[in-house]
């Protein structure tokens, strides 16, 4: 990355006098076009309609330019106050936006450079604006925020079936029955739980599905992807295993039969993992606490 930097800088200088000498019209930055993209996909989910936070949306040009100095990003409260704050992890009381971490550096760069240009605010076109989401996805947004509510259901469920197909290697087959229907109840709850966990995560505005493959990913973030995706690969794995189930059954085969116990098992760790991961992303590093509670 680095080098690139510096293959860019005779650029960068090249530029200087456009915009700071005799083409002073010419900007760089387009308030459609680059910063109501950034607006919309990190602030809309909190800061738009009628229950925006605080009051506050973001995309109405009089609000949020009531917290820019045209000009200056050192005397704009957006910038000091909220955009440019440590992460809340590492200062319990930071009011950084969005709340679970800052913007990439690319979009803050945009930012900081919209504001230093003038921050004129081009009318945003329809596209980009907040067009009201169809029915089915109010339904998808509102049923997310059951998921931590109903996310138990298949954690308990996939420790029951993989506890009983671990047993059934001892105990015969009044477990390997109970093992498989524990398993079908925690694979359908499991798929239903991942898609109101991915309503739940729009709603609370969390990172996107893929923010962590980007280099300056936060902790957070990090710990975000890998609770979305192996809760994901969780729900397909229990799909998976609940086939293999049916196929051992119809066929009488006995290495499907090793297969679906073996993946029960799997997921019963695989959701402890998972599990364990949500719970961090709610109430913090439990274990940690839970140790230094112990040993004080
Ligand atoms: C997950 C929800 C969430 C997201 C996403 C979010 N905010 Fe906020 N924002 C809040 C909450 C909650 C408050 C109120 C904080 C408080 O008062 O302690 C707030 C307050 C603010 C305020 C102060 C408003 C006022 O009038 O007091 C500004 C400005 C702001 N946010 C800007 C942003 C910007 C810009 C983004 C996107 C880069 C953003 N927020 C993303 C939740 C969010």
């Amino acid at each position: 990355m680095k080098p690139v930097l510096f293959l860019l800088m005779p650029v960068c200088f090249w530029m200087m006098p456009v915009s700071g000498g005799h083409c002073q019209s010419q900007k760089i930055t387009d308030f459609a076009r680059d910063i109501a993209p950034i607006l919309r996909g990190n602030c809309n989910s909190c800061h738009s309609g009628d229950n925006a936070k605080n009051g506050f949306v973001v995309l109405d040009r009089d609000a949020f330019l009531g917290f820019v100095e045209p000009g200056s990003v050192v005397e704009s409260s957006i910038w000091t106050d909220y955009l440019v704050q440590p992460t809340k992890h590492k200062k319990r009381d930071s009011l950084v936006m969005p709340p679970d971490g800052p913007l990439q550096a690319s979009e803050l760069a945009l930012i900081r450079l919209w504001i230093e240009e003038g921050a004129q605010w081009s009318v945003v076109p329809q596209s980009v604006a907040e067009s009201s989401p169809s029915f089915l996805r109010r339904v998808f947004l509102a049923f997310g925020y059951f998921h931590p509510a109903l996310v138990h259901f298949p954690i308990a469920l996939f420790l029951v079936g993989g506890f009983c197909a671990f047993l059934s290697y001892f105990l015969g087959p009044k477990c390997q029955s109970t093992a498989f229907q524990s398993l079908v109840l925690a694979m359908l709850a499991s798929v239903v739980t991942v898609i109101m966990g991915w309503g739940f995560a729009e709603n609370k505005g969390y990172p996107a599905w893929n923010k962590m493959l980007s280099y300056n990913a936060t902790h957070h973030e990090i710990n975000f992807f890998y609770h979305r995706w192996l809760g994901t690969l969780t729900a397909l794995l229990g799909i998976a295993c609940v086939v293999a189930g049916l196929i051992a059954r119809r066929n009488k085969s006995s290495s499907w039969n090793h297969g679906w116990r073996i993946g029960a098992m799997l997921l019963a760790v695989l959701v402890a993992l998972v599990g364990h991961q949500g719970g961090e992303l709610i109430y913090g590093d439990i274990f940690e606490k839970a140790i230094e509670r112990l040993l004080r």
